[in-house]
């Protein structure tokens, strides 16, 4: 089948900057990504490059080299389905917050939605191609909806899960570790990988690009994040074990890392792992398994998020104990409020809950990150808490700038890995703090010898106490 149109519907953190990594590859394909929000959409289309919904570096760039020539944004979602050879669902798949499944599940309504509306408006035959994390044999079901309510044009499902990672997106998908595709293993479902393997063929080497199953392709998506993350959470255990033993956790990476059977790679401890799939996707291959009566290997991922929560408790609670058991009234500096630096995502980060346990204690929190707004930093603590809306307002205010938030501080809490932090000036936000003056680095990003010289009390995650 050749591909002159592709339509993909939603307009995120994946849709889009996949979509435009398409288009500037293969010029001679229209690709149109759609979204019922509007104002998404505008924002996509908006002349200010800055203004873009989503901060990623290097994105604006191909934005501007195709927005117009073959990469459109557009509401039009019927109109688009219809017109289009190939359509992506790339739309969001959040865990469950409610019934059967609530908190583990992957709540699929939206996927739904968007395989109804595309067998309703499709009036010929279209190769429909999950994008969105999706738990395995989704596919099943998306194709008996498809095909029980479609007007009897064949569809054929693809699921090619994206591997990219905020931050580094356009790197990712310009020069991915691979590509997967997983189809139907008959004729119709090679035509269909085919159709994508060309797609991706005008950048990406022949040997990168990967065809399986399609319930290999789905649950390889949830397994490789699921490994990802447990080599967060394994070297995050073990970050306690060293402040228990004098051992340098980041020593200890290092070591372990130089074996090239480990590798090097996702072994840095954080205050703990953030992000919108890390977390879903594990709670998810937990569900499947729990459902599949397979209660051993559910407990064993359930693991790796129990030991992540744990990380995000212990650093709010280092903070407490070492500000003599109470923080309130106290002002707490906050570097950093994304899940990791040059994104302005802030899905799961671990910022939002440190904070909410923080003004449990009845703390006052001064926020600064260079990319996050204050509304998605109300929003996201709003959320999470069962505190009245105002009440999180009285504990949290953000500032425009590191050295109003950490002045008169009596602590400085490092969040995100953000590049500034390293460069402040970190005498002149010394002699402004309260003293004994300390700095919680949950990131380990700072000298501690340097930042020790100053004066500041230094407490990295996994360093010798
Ligand atoms: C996506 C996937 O959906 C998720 O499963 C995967 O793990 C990561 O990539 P992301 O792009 O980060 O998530 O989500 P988000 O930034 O929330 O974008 C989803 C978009 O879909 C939103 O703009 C939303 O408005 C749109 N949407 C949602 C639709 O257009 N239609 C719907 O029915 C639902
Ligand atoms: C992840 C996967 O990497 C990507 O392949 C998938 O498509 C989506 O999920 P993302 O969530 O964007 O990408 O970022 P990632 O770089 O994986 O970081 C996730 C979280 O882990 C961040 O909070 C990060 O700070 C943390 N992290 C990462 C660590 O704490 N230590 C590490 O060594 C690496």
């Amino acid at each position: 089948m050749k591909i002159n149109n592709i339509c993909c519907i939603g307009a995120g953190y994946v849709g889009g900057p996949t979509m435009a990594v398409i288009a500037q590859k293969n010029p001679k394909i229209n690709v149109t990504v759609v979204d019922i929000n509007k104002e998404r959409i505008n924002q996509w289309n908006s002349t200010d490059l800055n203004k873009l919904p989503i901060f990623e570096p290097g994105l604006d760039k191909v934005i501007a080299e195709t927005r117009g020539r073959n990469l459109f944004f557009s509401n039009e979602i019927e109109k688009n389905i219809k017109n289009s050879e190939m359509i992506f669902i790339s739309v969001n798949t959040p865990t469950k917050t409610y019934g059967d499944g609530k908190g583990m599940a992957a709540d699929l309504r939206y996927v739904e939605l968007c395989a109804r509306k595309i067998a309703e408006v499709a009036e010929d035959d279209k190769i429909v191609v999950e994008k969105s994390t999706l738990p395995v044999k989704t596919a099943a079901a998306i194709k008996n909806i498809l095909d029980e309510t479609g007007s009897g044009v064949h569809f054929e499902i693809l699921s090619n899960p994206e591997f990219l990672a905020e931050g580094t997106a356009m790197r990712d998908l310009e020069v991915p570790d691979r590509v997967l595709i997983g189809g139907g293993q008959n004729k119709s479902g090679n035509a269909a990988i085919n159709a994508l393997v060309k797609i991706y063929s005008s950048w990406v080497p022949s040997e990168n690009i990967l065809t399986t199953n399609l319930w290999s392709s789905e649950l390889s998506k949830l397994v490789s994040n699921a490994f990802l993350a447990q080599r967060i959470s394994s070297i995050n255990s073990i970050s306690e074990l060293c402040e228990k033993t004098g051992a340098d956790v980041d020593e200890v990476a290092k070591a372990i890392g130089m074996d090239s059977r480990i590798g090097s790679k996702f072994l840095k401890t954080s205050v703990g792992f953030g992000g919108s799939c890390f977390q879903k996707d594990i709670l998810n291959l937990v569900y499947i398994s729990k459902s599949l009566g397979l209660d051993k290997v559910s407990e064993y991922w359930n693991q790796v998020i129990i030991l992540n929560n744990h990380q995000r408790e212990r650093f709010a609670k280092k903070i407490l104990t070492s500000l003599y058991n109470t923080v309130a009234e106290k002002k707490i500096c906050f570097l950093g409020w994304s899940f990791k630096k040059d994104t302005n995502d802030t899905r799961e980060s671990a910022a939002i809950y440190v904070a909410d346990l923080l003004i449990d204690e009845l703390a006052n929190i001064a926020v600064y990150d260079p990319k996050v707004s204050m509304n998605q930093i109300f929003n996201d603590l709003n959320k999470l808490s069962t505190r009245e809306k105002n009440k999180n307002e009285q504990f949290l205010r953000v500032e425009p700038n590191p050295y109003d938030a950490a002045s008169n501080s009596h602590a400085i809490a490092i969040l995100t890995e953000w590049d500034e932090f390293k460069n402040l000036d970190w005498n002149k936000i010394f002699n402004s703090m309260k003293k004994p003056a300390f700095i919680f680095d949950g990131r380990n990003i700072l000298d501690k010898n340097k930042i020790e010289k100053i004066g500041f009390v230094y407490n990295g995650i996994g360093k010798p106490q």
